[in-house]
């Protein structure tokens, strides 16, 4: 465990916006810095980053948080790897409290299943190097295989000695436990009860997370045999989940950031022979279908993918599967064919360099062309034929969630099948609707209603929804105030004890608080009440206005912490352009700003009251309508009037503010 004093000293020496701007370039904005948001498809710099509270937020994605939680998120990695990680950063020396004993059982499998990795790897690559079998079988197989010598170093390959259990003896004799060893797969126990290595006789390929650790590994039998499979990879176990792993990833992820791409190959000896080839930006999928977590791990580092499969009947049906899937997470995909017959490692092997790297360019057609390509070749000039294929293409296009984007591919598509735009967007709005109503089907298990949005329009005209709507803005208008400007000060009036009513000063969060006790008024939203609440608390303890700011931007209610995020961060984007003129035109700007915040304290609390009373008033209406008593219903009556005789002294009282 890292010790809270270090964890303090890491929050106060991470600085957000340098934090940030590891990761993404950020440019100056007033006070804020804004950059490009690396949690969804952008292109606009829509995420804000604020020294001051030291926060970062996206207000298209709404991904928020402090430095810790960016590292976290961006690098999809646990809360104490982030700390580690900006410890480094910053020269910060990790404290560890009594480390063991904190761990929890199940931590504590983890570091043993991984400290039995971490010496089976060391224990092949040794077998690999340095024993004669080693040699004559594993070394000279993949020096055959045409990998050099830094290749198999920068990959770790390694041997496992053939015959029984020489392996698994030598990890019970270091002290290894033989139930880890079976819980890793290196292991495996007979029928019998007889335990032997799972990888005698193979070459071995580790397979590392995304933080190099060994999690796995893949072992590849040497000669030709019908009766077991060419590769054994490692089960699952609590350290190996095959769904958040892709091979090469770890020493790929810079290259794939840095090209902003990444090539996608089927199997280890391909991301082998690439890299060899100097192309470095390259992970396996292995035959998987792009479970959630390779797609977060790849989305962590680029938002464009390029297929390259095996250049065969079966390497095509892969790439047209991988597409749909890739478009509809939100990659731009392009899809390079290899010549017949060969694979990314075959191809690079028997290539030169540069040969490999135009090819790779000059190959890399955008997913439309390729499926264009690939069906056109069967549709041949059947019309019929040719049309499913335009219907076929579109379905892909509609799985992509950017109008713009899509936009883009429909015009490409125009363009190539001679087609008007027009008649391709009709096709493309049935797809799109389609498709929202399976994922809604998929979600709720139901059959699901969804309305384009002309189609909203018309059925949003919905009395009660407005009102709700209107009454939820104006709390959050009311919550922002005192969390904006609560310390400021405004004119008020306040009733003096003989009657009279007098002008001072008062606190704008007081003037708020008091105005609410009064007519006892409470939010209808859970959230905005809780936070009234707690602000009492908050801001009695604080020095000035950014220290409550901060204490709800930290607030231990994630749902409160994310509000304050959200709606606390660049108040300048706030403001309006009506104000920022009064600003500029002003001699005094302090005074106007004041004069401001009053007119926008009054007129705020008032509309809240009165849309209070307007729900109040929905309410007694409904009321009405139910089998009552009359003596109820006289009461319900009365309550009426007078709430309609408040809402009228409100309205007169917002006409006063309005004409000011
Ligand atoms: N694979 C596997 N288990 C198998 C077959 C394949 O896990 N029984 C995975 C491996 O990751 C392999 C990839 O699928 O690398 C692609 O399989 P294949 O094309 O058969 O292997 P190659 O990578 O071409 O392997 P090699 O070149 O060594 O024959
Ligand atoms: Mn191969």
């Amino acid at each position: 465990m890292i010790s809270k004093e270090t964890i303090d000293e890491i929050y106060s020496a991470a600085q957000i916006e340098e934090v940030v701007a590891d990761f993404v370039p950020l440019k100056r904005r007033g006070q804020n810095w804004v950059g490009v948001c690396p949690f969804h498809n952008d292109k606009n710099p829509s995420m804000y980053v604020s020294p001051r509270l030291g926060i970062f937020n996206c207000f298209v994605c709404h991904t928020g948080g402090n430095a810790v939680n960016f590292v976290m998120k961006h690098e999809q990695i646990s809360y104490p790897e982030a700390l580690r990680y900006l410890a480094k950063k910053y020269g910060i020396n990790i404290v560890e409290d009594a480390r063991s004993e904190d761990l929890t059982d199940e931590e504590k499998l983890k570091e043993s299943l991984l400290a039995v990795n971490k010496f089976a790897e060391q224990y092949f690559i040794d077998q690999l190097l340095n024993t004669e079998e080693g040699q004559t079988v594993g070394l000279s197989y993949f020096k055959e295989r045409g990998f050099t010598q830094q290749t198999i170093e920068k990959f770790k390959l390694g041997y496992c000695p053939d015959g029984w259990d020489k392996f698994t003896q030598e990890a019970l004799k270091n002290g290894y436990q033989l139930e880890h060893l079976i819980m890793t797969g290196l292991t495996k126990k007979s029928e019998s009860g007889k335990v032997f290595d799972f990888y005698r006789g193979r070459v071995i390929f580790p397979i590392y997370d995304k933080l190099g650790k060994p999690v796995g590994f893949g072992g590849r039998i040497l000669k030709k045999d019908e009766k077991t499979s060419k590769y054994f990879n490692s089960p699952e176990s609590p350290i190996y989940h095959k769904s958040n792993v892709l091979y090469g990833f770890y020493n790929a992820q810079r290259a794939i950031k840095s090209q902003d791409n990444v090539y996608l190959v089927e199997g280890y000896t391909d991301v082998l022979s690439m890299v060899q080839a100097g192309i470095e930006n390259v992970v396996a999928t292995s035959g998987t279908a792009f479970p959630d977590g390779q797609i977060r791990l790849l989305k962590s580092k680029t938002n464009n993918v390029t297929v390259l499969r095996d250049g065969d009947r079966a390497g095509i049906n892969a790439a047209l599967k991988d597409i749909n899937i890739l478009l509809g997470n939100g990659f731009n995909v392009s899809v390079v064919m290899l010549p017949d017959g060969e694979d990314p490692d075959s191809f690079a092997q028997g290539h030169r360099d540069s040969e490999i790297t135009d090819y790779l360019h000059d190959n890399a057609d955008s997913f439309i062309l390729f499926k264009a390509k690939v069906m056109a070749a069967e549709a041949g000039n059947d019309p019929a034929k040719r049309a499913a294929m335009v219907k076929d293409i579109i379905q892909s296009i509609a799985l992509i969630q950017d109008d713009i984007t899509r936009q883009l591919y429909i015009k490409e598509l125009a363009k190539l099948f001679g087609i008007e735009e027009k008649m391709l967007t009709v096709e493309l709005r049935k797809n799109i609707v389609k498709t929202l109503k399976e994922s809604a089907k998929k979600e709720s298990g139901q059959e699901v209603e969804i309305h384009t949005p002309a189609e909203e329009k018309i059925s949003s005209n919905d009395n009660s929804f407005d009102e709700n709507e209107a009454l939820y803005q104006i709390e959050k208008k009311v919550i922002l105030l005192i969390l904006k400007y609560g310390a400021y000060e405004i004119d008020a009036e306040l009733d003096e004890e003989d009657g009279q009513t007098k002008c001072q000063l008062v606190r704008l969060d007081q003037y708020i608080f008091n105005e609410f006790s009064e007519e006892e008024i409470s939010f209808r939203d859970p959230l905005f009440q809780k936070i009234f609440e707690d602000y009492a608390i908050i801001a009695s303890k604080a020095q000035n206005q950014d220290e409550i700011k901060k204490a709800f931007v930290n607030h231990e209610n994630t749902g409160i912490q994310q509000f304050a995020i959200e709606n606390l961060l660049g108040d300048e984007i706030e403001i309006s352009p009506e104000w920022l003129r009064r600003f500029e035109v002003s001699t005094d700007n302090v005074n106007n700003s004041i004069y401001k915040l009053n007119e926008e304290v009054y007129k705020t609390v008032l509309m809240f009251k009165f849309q209070l009373i307007e729900q109040y008033l929905h309410l007694l209406k409904e009321e009405m309508h139910q089998d009552h008593s009359d003596k109820i219903i006289d009461q319900i009556l009365a309550k009426y009037d007078l709430l309609i005789k408040r809402r009228a002294e409100i309205a007169k009282l917002m006409e006063l503010v309005v004409a000011k």
